[in-house]
C-alpha cells in the first residue's frame, strides 16, 4: 500500500521526488559491502536531507562484524561524508543517527535473526516505524535463500493489519534461466510479487526514464521509430575502470551476466517497446515483457557475438594491469570483461532491424548511450563527392556521463560548393534544467519505501532476459577462452567484425 504524509523538512518547491515515504525503516544485509557504503547509505542521507524520509526513519545494519550501534553509526557517517550528493547538515544527521541500529550475526544464526525481530519491535515503539520495514539484500546471491527463509521463519516477512514488509534484491538475480526461475519461486512463496523489488539501478537514472518521455510525449519521433526508417540500434555501456578488488563478485560472472542480462536488456526494452496504455506499473512492465519475449539472439554466434578479456595497457596516461594480473582472479580465468551480441526483435515494428549490445571494462572511456541509427535517404540529388562526409542520421540517448540527447543529420558546409557533412544538434540536461538529477539509488530506495514498483523488473522480465542470454552463454562455454584486448582500446577485433560483416560500424563515442 502506498502512503505519504507531510514532512516538515521537505522543500515544497522540489518537484523531482515529490512523494514522501510514510513511517518506515530499512534493514540492510551486507552492510559492510562497497555498494552499501558508496551508494545505499549516501542515498538514504540524501533522501533525509531533502526531507523525503519520515522523521522516525530507522536504518538497521546486519552483518558479522562485532560492532555496537555506535560503530555502525560511525560507518554510516563516514560513508555519507565521503559519498553523499547533497551537503552535510548536522541537524539532518542528528535525526538520522537516532534511528541507526546494528544487529550482529551470520545468516544461519537463528539467534541473530531473533535479535533483529526484537530490534524492529523496539524501533516500532521508540521511532514510530509502525511495523513497516523493507529488507535490502545487498549480499552474495548464494545467501539470498538463507536470508529469505530466516525472514519467513521469524515472521518478519509477514505484515500484520496495516503494516507492510518488502524485500529488495540486488543482482545478479540467478545465473541462468533455470536458477532465476528457482529463485523467483522461492522468493514468491514467501513474499508476494508486489512486495518484491528487484534492483536494476539503470532504471533509476533520469536519462533512462527520459526514453519514455522522449518517445511518448512527442509527435516528432514515433512515426519514424520502426524498421521502415531505422537501420539498426546500438546500445553501448563502456567503462574505463578495471576489476581490481571485485574478483569475488565478478570472476565466473562476466560482462554479459553482470550488465547485459539486466541494464542493457532493460534499455533495449524501453527503446523498442510499444506505448503503454498508462504509466501504471503493470502497464509499463507488461509492455517491456512483451518486447523481451519477442527478442531473440541471432546466430551464428561465432560471427554475431564477441567476447573479450582485457590485458595490460595504458589508460589515461597510466599503466594498468590485465585481468589475470588483478588480485583474486584465477590465473586461467576465462571470465569475459567485454561482451557484444546481436539481437533481433521479432515484431512488425522491428522486423529486420538488428539491435547490437556491447559492454566492457577498461575500454577507451566511460560512456553509456543508445544510438538509433537511421537508413540512408533513398535518393541523394548531389554529386557523389558532395556527400562523402555524410553518414547516417542518428538519435543518441546519452545516458552518461554527459546526459542528454543528440541528433545527427547532414548539413551544407558554408561555401560556394554544395558539400554536405554530418552535424549534431544537442539537448543537454546541464543546459536545459537547473535541477540536478537525483542518484539512481535515491529514487529507487524511495520507491521501495513508497511501494511504487514501476522501476523494478518483474519476475517474468528477469526470466525472459535470461532466456535471451542463455543460448549465447552456452555457446561461449563451449568455445573456450575469450579473446584478449588491450586496456584502453574498444574491445577485441571480433567485435569490429560483428558489424563490418554487414557493412556497419560501432560508434566511437
Ligand atoms: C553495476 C555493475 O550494476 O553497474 C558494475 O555490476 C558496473 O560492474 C556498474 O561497474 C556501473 O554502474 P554506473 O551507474 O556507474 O554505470
Amino acid at each position: 500500500m502506498t502512503r505519504s504524509w507531510q514532512n516538515p523538512l521537505r522543500d515544497e518547491r522540489d518537484k523531482r521526488l515529490p512523494t514522501i515515504a510514510g513511517p518506515c525503516g530499512l534493514v540492510i544485509f551486507g552492510v559492510t559491502g562497497d555498494l552499501s557504503r558508496k551508494k545505499l547509505m549516501p542515498a538514504i542521507y540524501d533522501l533525509a536531507n531533502r526531507g523525503l524520509l519520515p522523521p522516525g526513519f530507522s536504518l538497521v545494519g546486519f552483518a558479522r562484524r562485532d560492532w555496537a550501534d555506535e560503530d555502525f553509526s560511525q560507518v554510516v557517517h563516514d560513508a555519507v561524508k565521503e559519498h553523499a550528493r547533497t551537503p552535510f547538515r548536522q541537524e539532518v544527521w542528528d535525526q538520522l543517527v537516532e534511528g541507526c541500529r546494528f544487529v550482529q550475526g551470520s545468516f544461519d544464526d537463528d539467534a541473530a535473526f531473533d535479535n533483529l525481530v526484537q530490534t524492529i519491535q523496539d524501533l516500532d515503539q521508540v521511532r514510530g516505524t509502525s511495523g513497516n520495514h523493507a529488507f535490502y539484500l545487498s549480499i552474495p546471491p548464494a545467501a539470498f535463500p538463507k536470508v529469505i527463509q530466516q525472514l519467513a521463519r521469524t515472521g518478519l516477512a509477514e505484515p500484520k493489519n496495516h503494516e507492510w514488509r518488502r524485500v529488495v534484491i540486488e543482482k545478479p538475480f540467478g545465473h541462468d534461466l533455470t536458477s532465476a526461475k528457482q529463485l523467483n519461486k522461492m522468493v514468491n512463496e514467501i513474499f508476494p510479487e508486489e512486495s518484491v523489488f528487484r534492483i536494476d539501478h539503470y532504471l533509476g537514472k533520469e536519462t533512462v526514464q527520459n526514453i519514455m518521455a522522449f518517445r511518448f510525449a512527442n509527435q516528432l519521433f514515433e512515426p519514424i521509430w520502426n524498421g521502415n526508417y531505422v537501420d539498426h540500434v546500438q546500445i553501448t555501456m563502456a567503462e574505463d575502470i578495471g576489476l581490481g578488488g571485485r574478483a569475488g563478485y565478478y570472476d565466473g560472472i562476466g560482462a554479459a551476466r553482470d550488465v547485459i542480462q539486466n541494464h542493457l536488456l532493460q534499455l533495449l526494452a524501453l527503446t523498442a517497446m510499444e506505448e503503454p496504455v498508462s504509466f501504471d506499473p503493470q502497464a509499463v512492465r507488461a509492455e517491456k515483457a512483451k518486447i523481451l519475449a519477442a527478442t531473440k539472439p541471432v546466430g551464428p554466434f561465432s560471427e554475431t557475438t564477441a567476447r573479450g578479456q582485457y590485458t595490460g595497457g595504458w589508460q589515461g596516461g597510466q599503466k594498468v594491469p590485465g585481468l589475470l594480473q588483478e588480485g583474486g582472479f584465477a590465473k586461467d580465468s576465462i571470465t569475459e570483461t567485454f561482451a557484444a551480441i546481436e539481437l533481433a526483435v521479432d515484431t512488425r515494428r522491428w522486423a529486420g532491424v538488428p539491435f547490437y549490445l556491447r559492454t566492457g571494462k577498461r575500454l577507451g572511456r566511460r560512456v553509456t548511450e543508445i544510438a538509433v541509427v537511421f537508413k540512408r535517404a533513398p535518393h541523394l540529388p548531389f554529386d557523389a563527392t558532395s556527400t562523402e562526409e555524410l553518414g547516417q542520421n542518428a538519435i543518441v540517448f546519452r545516458v552518461q556521463p554527459d546526459e542528454g540527447v543528440t541528433m545527427r543529420f547532414g548539413s551544407k558546409v558554408p561555401g560556394s560548393t554544395m558539400e554536405v557533412r554530418d552535424v549534431n544538434m544537442d539537448f543537454s540536461y546541464g543546459h536545459s534544467f537547473t535541477e540536478s538529477s537525483p542518484e539512481a539509488y535515491e529514487r529507487l530506495i524511495l520507491d521501495v519505501l513508497l511501494g511504487e514498483p514501476s522501476l523494478f523488473p518483474k519476475n517474468d522480465e528477469v526470466e525472459l532476459s535470461w532466456q535471451i542470454l542463455d543460448p549465447i552463454m552456452k555457446a561461449w562455454r563451449a568455445s573456450g577462452k575469450p579473446e584478449p584486448y588491450q586496456a584502453g582500446t574498444w574491445g577485441p577485433a571480433s567485435a569490429e567484425r560483428m558489424l563490418t560483416r554487414t557493412g556497419r560500424h560501432w560508434r566511437r563515442p
